[in-house]
Formats: structure tokens, C-alpha cells, sequence
């Protein structure tokens, strides 16, 4: 991603700024936070896991675009502060959530995927 965006390895003004851009969702209009009651036990992180993605479909399907932010639950104790949410829940991510901005040199990031080889195994 810093290289699509020209941020050299040693610019860490840049660096930062770019991640404190996750503070302010990127500037979407909408930032969505994920709370997980802390009752639930492991499996429950799959559930959770599955709708989260789910709202991210749902918001393509209306086309719209996200931005999963595991960076929003470094810092549950500012977020409790402001939100006052319950101490049984755990935050588990934020999301930004807007129309994509085509423009933004950042959205044309792409991630490489791996061969389907390399994380799956066949028994016959
Ligand atoms: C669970 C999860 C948490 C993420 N957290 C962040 C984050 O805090 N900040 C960020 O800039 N990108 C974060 N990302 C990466 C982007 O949301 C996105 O995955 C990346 O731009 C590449 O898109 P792709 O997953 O379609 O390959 C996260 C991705 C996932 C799956």
C-alpha cells in the first residue's frame, strides 16, 4: 500500500499520517463499530467474523464500499470513554463505510491472493 502511495520505507511522517487516517475513517462519512459481548465463546468469533463480511456484501451490493479497520479496537478505552459502551463488550473493529472515491490513489491498491494450492488440502 505505501508503495502505491509513493511513501518511501524511511518517511515515517507519512507512515503515520496514513494510519492516523484510520482515526478519522479515511474520511468516510460513516464509521461503523463492531462489539462483541465478551459472554460468547470462540465459536462466536466465527459467527461474528461471517457477519461482518456480510455487511460488507451487503454494502457492495448497494454499492457502496468498506474499509474493515482492526486499527479502531487498539484503543477500546477512548472509544468506551466518548460512547460509554457496556465493559462486557468487547470491540472488535470498525469499519469505514461510504461511497469509494475512484480518484483516491489509495483505492487502486490491490492485494495479490495466493494459489488455492497453498492454503487447502485435498483428501481423497
Ligand atoms: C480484519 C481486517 C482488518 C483490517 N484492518 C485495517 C486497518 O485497521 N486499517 C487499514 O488501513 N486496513 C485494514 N485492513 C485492510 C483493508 O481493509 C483491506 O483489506 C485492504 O485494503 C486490501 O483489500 P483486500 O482485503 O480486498 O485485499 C484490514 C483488513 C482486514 C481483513
Amino acid at each position: 500500500m505505501y508503495q502505491t502511495l509513493q511513501i518511501d520505507r524511511n518517511d515515517k511522517q507519512r507512515q503515520t499520517d496514513q494510519w492516523a487516517a484510520n482515526y478519522r475513517a479515511f474520511d468516510a462519512p460513516v464509521m461503523l463499530l463492531f462489539f462483541m459481548d465478551d459472554q460468547l465463546q470462540t465459536g462466536s468469533y466465527i459467527d461474528y467474523g461471517m457477519f461482518i463480511q456480510s455487511v460488507m456484501l451487503a454494502a457492495v451490493g448497494l454499492g457502496l464500499a468498506t474499509c474493515p479497520q482492526a486499527s479502531i479496537a487498539d484503543y477500546p478505552a477512548i472509544i468506551r470513554s466518548e460512547l460509554g459502551y457496556p465493559n462486557n463488550k468487547i470491540l472488535l473493529c470498525g469499519m469505514a463505510l461510504g461511497y469509494e472515491d475512484n480518484e483516491a490513489v489509495v483505492n487502486n491498491y490491490r492485494t495479490t491472493r495466493e494459489n488455492v494450492e497453498l492454503f487447502v488440502d485435498y483428501f481423497d
